[in-house]
């Protein structure tokens, strides 16, 4: 199926619910007029891969700027401000990148700043300057969708439930808990499960980092859990790009899962990353 938004975009859906490739020219990008236009595209398909863009850091920077307030959540880990400020360089490489939990971290489904006392960003925007000899597609799982496939019943026995994500959790099979620097070992943030959003859309607040359910007896929450974001990850509801230098991707932080598939630290992988602050309160 092929949408024709207007001459010069043209829209192909990846997967009927998450995802499509957005082919447009970088001067067409960067027009203001380009804004709304994407804005509605984000909405309707959650996840946009834009092909052979060829961003700068500044232009992706102002690009992030026009769609909201920018926020730098990883300023603090290896990466962060590496070539341009505000702009996080995700690599596994060691000249780099000294203390790669993050980036390891990020090989499993996850929102981005969901532990951090900060609503959840809005957008995760991301640049391939260099892609990997072999793995590192991202993949990209709609929490909108997945929701709105549940049964009923199903749907009214989670809706009320509140989940506690922390940092052990999101780094579990990174780290042990007592490897973790003893400064950030407790972030955690307690969360709706279900989140519904000014939208009226409603989706699932869960990935690697959801350690268990407020209320329930731990071995069923996470058993709970780990079903939920089973159920998310299905081909249905994911989809996965293969990077080129220059592709650029952007998805709805709040409505979705990612993930990077694995990939080793001589891969020679690199993407420039740049995150849209939420605006909306999880409610
Ligand atoms: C991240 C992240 C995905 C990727 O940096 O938060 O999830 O494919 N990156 O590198
Ligand atoms: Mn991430």
């Amino acid at each position: 199926m092929e949408a024709v938004l207007a001459p010069d975009v043209k829209v192909e859906p990846i997967k009927p619910k998450v995802g499509a490739v957005v082919q447009v020219d970088k001067a067409t990008f960067l027009d203001k007029a380009f804004i709304p236009r994407c804005l509605e595209l984000i909405e309707r398909h959650t996840a946009l891969v834009f092909p052979r863009l060829g961003l700068t850091d500044e232009e992706q920077l102002a690009f992030t700027d026009s769609l909201g307030e920018r926020v730098n959540f990883t300023d603090s880990v290896p990466g962060g401000d590496e070539s341009t400020k505000d702009v996080y360089t995700i690599t596994l490489d060691s000249v780099v990148n000294t203390d790669p939990e993050y980036v390891f971290g990020s090989m499993f489904w996850h929102m981005d700043g969901i532990i951090s006392d900060i609503p959840p960003p809005k957008f995760t925007l991301l640049s391939c300057h260099q892609p990997p000899d072999k793995g590192g597609q991202t993949e990209f799982a709609s929490t909108y969708a997945a929701w709105d496939a549940l049964p009923d019943e199903e749907k009214a026995e989670l809706e009320g439930l509140r989940v506690v994500h922390n940092l052990v959790a999101g780094l579990h099979g990174v780290l042990e808990p007592d490897e973790i620097n003893p400064a950030k070992r407790g972030m955690n943030h307690e969360h709706p499960l279900v989140w519904t959003h000014e939208s009226g859309r409603k989706s699932l607040l869960i990935g690697h980092h959801a350690d268990y359910i407020v209320g329930m007896p731990k071995p069923q929450g996470r058993a709970l859990l780990a079903r939920l974001l089973e159920w998310a990850g299905q081909p249905e509801f994911s989809c996965r790009h293969t990077w080129q230098t220059g592709d650029f991707a952007m998805w709805d932080n709040t409505g979705a899962l990612h993930r990077a598939l694995p990939y080793s630290e001589d891969s020679g992988r690199r993407m420039h990353r740049t995150t849209v602050a939420g605006y909306e309160a999880i409610a």
